[in-house]
């Protein structure tokens, strides 16, 4: 489907009364900028103990899933009827394998709150028929209602999920070879440089463009180019965040360096300084 035509399909299925926007939020520093997000995805949980939550990998959320931990441990956040998804996973990487994204969700978030194990959900990187299992992941996430609020980074080339530039903006769960700037970007978490994977299992920019809320994180100067594609650029497939300019509900979370390529940043922070207080944090409704 033409991102249009998404778009007008994304429009649909929200009721008018239903407020369409693309917040961006300038916070001082990435932990500042974590717990307003974990505001957010709280605000969430609480109002609607079952959400479906889907989660993302990198060293972007850790703020974020740590802030989430501390609300559960000495706020009684209650995740016992939250659901997930994980965005993606390396082709031929073990779930045990310490880089493979089972672990990092594990260690960073699922060790440390109650989510049920039965309700999380990561692409295995080990099936060995992979065009049936990525039908079978989109299938669990629409028979769990859909997801509501999609936690993302953006990788320095302006890819969500693993959502290379040039990924087709209606793509869905699927392999995807990563590019040589990725590849390098993420050697960091492994022993030996060579293993790296070239292959990942992710969710698709159509099946992200479904999430109720986007909710997107940036921290640094490094990413302050993807950041400005994101929201200033033309929608490309060339920034697959770009896309995110037609979906109805999206929350962009930025510290000042990933802001600095911003053109209208004042704008931005002018608007989040003088919201209606009904407006604040999630004015989005929740479902
Ligand atoms: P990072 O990765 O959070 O480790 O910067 C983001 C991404 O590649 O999507």
């Amino acid at each position: 489907m033409d991102p249009l035509a998404a778009s007008l399909a994304l429009n649909q299925r929200f009721p008018n009364e239903d407020p369409s926007f693309m917040e961006v939020i300038i916070e001082s520093t990435p932990l500042a900028g974590s717990e307003t997000g974990a505001r957010i995805v709280e605000k969430l949980v609480r109002a609607k103990p079952e959400a479906v939550l889907g989660l993302a990998t990198g060293s972007t959320p850790l703020g974020l899933y740590r802030e989430l931990i501390r609300r559960h441990r000495e706020g009684g956040l209650d995740f016992g009827a939250v659901t997930t998804f994980n965005l993606d996973e390396y082709v031929g990487l073990d779930p045990r394998h310490p880089a493979s994204y089972h672990r990092f969700m594990q260690e960073n978030l699922f060790d440390h709150v109650n989510i049920r194990p039965d309700h999380i959900h990561l692409p295995d990187g080990m099936t060995a028929d992979i065009p049936a299992y990525c039908a079978g992941y989109e299938a669990a996430i629409r028979a769990a209602g859909g997801i509501g609020l999609q936690v993302l980074g953006i990788g320095h080339d302006g890819h969500i999920g693993f959502n290379e530039p040039g990924s087709s903006l209606g793509s869905r769960t699927r392999l995807k070879t990563l590019t040589a700037e990725t590849i390098e970007a993420n050697r960091r978490f492994f022993s030996d440089a060579g293993e790296v994977p070239h292959h990942v299992i992710t969710m698709g920019v159509g099946t992200i463009l479904e999430s109720r809320v986007c909710l997107l994180l940036a921290f640094g100067e490094a990413k302050a180019e993807a950041v400005a594609g994101m929201v200033e650029g033309p929608v490309t497939a060339m920034c697959p965040a770009s896309v995110l300019q037609l979906h109805p509900q999206t929350v962009l979370i930025v510290d000042e360096a990933a802001a600095s390529r911003l053109r209208r940043a004042d704008y931005y922070r002018y608007v989040y300084a003088n919201k209606p207080e009904f407006q604040r944090d999630a004015s989005f409704p929740v479902r």
